[in-house]
């Protein structure tokens, strides 16, 4: 396939790097800057073009501008766009394909490719593509294609209508985010208990690869799961003495995982 990139970002370019290696060629990146703009351009070959430039022929337009700029942008190329080829998608998890609206308007083909993945940057972006699952909002021949896309660079292609969004990004966000706001505050009891954080480092691995072998639900354990309530009574003091501007958080989520594992005594006891 031939590509067009709109806004050299992370996401955007660590795509087209992936399907650059594929094979696919990136005929062109359009962005604001035109120092990125070049950077990304020259990593891959293309042309670097201004926002509002005529485009190169092209089989997919790919808008990677940020959630909030796609309805923007999507206005600000439509003619452009619609001259170079059939089909323009966005990267975005949260946003209605109906974002590109202009697009459609203008006669092209409109969805989304939503990576189910973390990309912090675009070299490593790009070699963390290959393995992971993508959310595809289309429908008949650009479904298609885009099924083919993820296939060439490795990825997982699974269907997402525009109706679940909003509940998926919700997932997507615990399963990535909420993690790490428990080991934020492990880090400081461990810190507190003079130990190292890296000295929970298999643990939190052996947790990770449970869940995804037993299902979350049943790889708890721990007092809570237990319902060991003295346990958690100590933990609870104890947080309190040595970590103070932590005792809510903890209890919270104490109270959250008595929930989870139907430790009645304990959730009443601490909510
Ligand atoms: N990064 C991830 O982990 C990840 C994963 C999956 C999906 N996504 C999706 O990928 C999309 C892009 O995210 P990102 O993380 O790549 O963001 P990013 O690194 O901030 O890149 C966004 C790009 O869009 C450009 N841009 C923003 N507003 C613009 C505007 N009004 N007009 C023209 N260009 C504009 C930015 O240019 P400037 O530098 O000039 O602002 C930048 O080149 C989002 O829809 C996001 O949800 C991201």
């Amino acid at each position: 396939m031939r590509l067009v990139i709109v806004g050299p970002g992370r996401a955007g370019t660590a795509l087209a790097l992936a399907a650059s290696t594929a094979g696919h060629r990136v005929v062109a990146v359009a962005g604001r800057d035109p120092e990125a703009t070049s950077v990304a351009a020259s990593a891959l070959g293309a042309d670097a073009l201004d926002i509002s430039d005529p485009m190169p022929e092209a089989d997919l337009v790919v808008v990677a501008v940020r959630d909030d700029a796609i309805g923007e942008v999507a206005s600000a190329i439509a003619t452009a766009a619609a001259a170079a080829g059939p089909a323009a998608i966005h990267l975005s998890g949260a946003v209605p394909v109906s974002a590109l609206a202009p697009l459609a308007a203008a006669g092209m083909a409109t969805g989304s490719f939503h990576p189910l993945q973390t990309l912090p940057d675009p070299a490593r972006g790009a070699a963390r593509l290959a393995g992971a699952w993508v959310a595809i909002t289309a429908g008949g021949a650009l479904r298609d294609r885009l099924i083919e896309l993820a296939g060439s660079i490795g990825m997982h292609p699974f269907d997402l209508d525009d109706e679940h969004k909003a509940v998926y990004h919700a997932a997507a966000a615990a399963a990535a985010n909420f993690p790490l706001g428990a080991l934020v505050m492990a880090e400081s009891l461990f810190s507190a208990a003079g130990v190292s954080f890296a000295a929970a480092r298999p643990l939190v691995e052996t947790v990770v690869a449970n869940a995804f072998e037993l299902g979350p639900r049943s790889s708890l354990t721990g007092p809570v799961a237990r319902g060991d309530a003295g346990t958690v009574e100590s933990q609870i003091r104890a947080v309190a003495e040595y970590a103070p501007s932590l005792a809510d958080d903890f209890r919270t989520l104490v109270v959250v995982l008595a929930r989870i594992a139907g430790a009645t005594e304990i959730e009443e006891r601490w909510s």
